[in-house]
């Protein structure tokens, strides 16, 4: 215990070292021959080592080479720095080390605490047991579709967990082409097929055109198919779009389809005042996917599935033997029977702490820098003559192009992002955009600043000269 007591002080040196350190550094760098072949080939030692050793190794070899999400002009993706206090509170989970599949212990309900602020943030109703914490979105997805297609079929009489889905009309969602990637995975995952994931058309500000869902809906009716959901974004990825929830709703209402809304990045953006509206409709959704690990910057990894009926999810997962049958767990039971995973890290620790250390105010805040900076952007973007604005700026993602010559275009701008990367000055990511080659930024940093986007847009023009 002496060793990790002295260890732990130098490991919250080094990581206050790196923290601090952040903005002087390459926002990002490749990792050079010799140290790709430390990370990767070395061999598992024959005796332990001891701790000090190893965080000098993590020093020299790990630390110097991070991703570049820590950086104020990262822009890549969606990817937020971490929270300090998120960042402090993480061993502590480590050393408690439960699993927080259920029973009576801190986790587990710290955990409830977490999900009901989350859903409160968001405006999200939150009956008690109406969400748990996950790995991410991607998992949120899983878990809110597997419940909605339960749901489908338990409204028709059967059981999709007892029969399987053979021999039944194919089950269809709705997305729009502009949905995030794990909305599709999870509808594979789960057998309901890919050809029975429609992509609705979007308007031309990328919002779901909920005429043409209508139409979708009706035309699979006819057809003996089982329109079940509908998964509209409160934030794509590509632009930061919100679609016409409200309208989605009442699509959603009028034919019984569950309504999942996929607000991993997007849903805090209605702590924007100026943005607010767009989200209407949010909080009629069945279920709601959000993330931690983006926007508040809750460390890696930690998503959220809200649910407005706790129990429909509980339908669709609960499977609890008899090695687990716990008679004190109460009448919402464990979380491993709200999803697929049986033993569950503490994800609530870390974010409560980054909530806590924020405050609601603080969330606003950074939701509002980060949004009136992506608005900036565009503005910038708008009124320099080498650039193109391609969508308007809702969330705090904003879509551009960089535009100093007539053609060829779309080959520059897909080959401006790694150019970028390689300067190690900024670190944007590309997209296709209304069938063009884009940039896209999106910015979480809570210490970004307007010179920022000023170096970015030098670095893209400095990156495509040389290109
Ligand atoms: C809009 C959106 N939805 C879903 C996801 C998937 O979330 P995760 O990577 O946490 O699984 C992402 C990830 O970037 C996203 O941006």
């Amino acid at each position: 215990m002496h060793d990790l007591r002295q260890a732990g002080a130098k490991a919250a040196e080094i990581m206050a070292d790196h923290l601090e350190g952040v903005a002087e550094r390459p926002v990002w760098r490749p990792v050079p021959d010799g140290e790709l072949a430390w990370l990767t080939r070395q061999e598992l030692p024959e005796t332990g080592r001891a701790l000090d050793e190893l965080l000098e190794d993590a020093r020299e070899h790990v630390l110097p080479y991070p991703m570049g999400n820590g950086h104020p002009r990262f822009f890549g993706w969606v990817n937020s720095p971490p929270n300090p206090a998120g960042v402090l509170i993480e061993p502590l989970a480590a050393a408690l080390n439960p699993s927080c599949a259920g029973g009576d212990h801190a986790g587990p309900h710290l955990e409830r605490a977490v999900v009901r602020w989350l859903a409160g943030l968001v405006g999200f109703p939150h009956p008690p047991g109406g969400g748990l914490l996950t790995s991410g979105a991607s998992m949120a997805t899983v878990i809110c579709l597997a419940t909605a297609r339960q749901q489908a079929a338990l409204a028709d009489g059967w059981d999709a967990r007892e029969e399987g889905l053979s021999g039944r009309p194919s089950m269809v969602m709705y997305v729009t082409e502009e949905g995030h990637s794990c909305l599709h995975k999870a509808a594979q995952l789960l057998g309901l097929g890919a050809r029975n994931v429609r992509l609705v058309p979007v308007d031309a500000t990328y919002r779901m055109d909920v005429r043409a869902l209508r139409a979708m809906i009706a035309e699979d009716l006819d057809a003996g198919l089982r329109p079940f959901c509908v998964a509209g974004s409160a934030g794509t990825v590509n632009s930061g779009a919100v679609d016409p929830l409200d309208e989605i709703a009442d699509v959603a209402a009028a034919y019984g389809l569950w309504f999942h809304v996929d607000g991993a990045y997007g849903a805090l953006g209605v702590l924007d005042d100026g943005a607010a509206a767009q989200y209407a409709g949010l909080e009629r959704a069945d279920s709601l996917a959000l993330d931690p690990h983006k926007w508040l910057g809750v460390p890696v990894g930690c998503g959220c599935a809200l649910l407005r009926d706790p129990g429909a999810a509980r339908a669709a997962f609960s499977l609890v033997p008899s090695y687990l049958v716990d008679e004190n767990a109460g009448d919402l039971g464990w979380f491993a029977e709200y999803g697929p995973e049986q033993t569950r890290p503490f994800r609530a620790l870390k974010t409560w702490a980054t909530l806590s250390y924020l405050g609601r105010s603080g969330v606003k805040r950074l939701v509002e820098h980060t949004t009136g900076l992506a608005r900036t952007l565009g503005a910038m973007v708008e009124a320099a003559p080498d650039f193109e604005l391609l969508a308007p700026v809702t969330t705090s993602i904003t879509a551009f192009r960089h535009t100093p010559r007539a053609d060829g275009l779309d080959e520059l701008n897909r080959a401006i992002p790694v150019a970028v990367q390689a300067r190690g000055n900024a670190f944007l990511t590309g997209t296709r955009l209304g069938g063009r080659d884009a940039l896209r930024t999106c910015i979480l940093h809570p210490d970004t600043t307007e010179q920022d986007l000023v170096v970015l847009l030098d670095e893209i023009r400095l990156a495509a000269k040389a290109l």
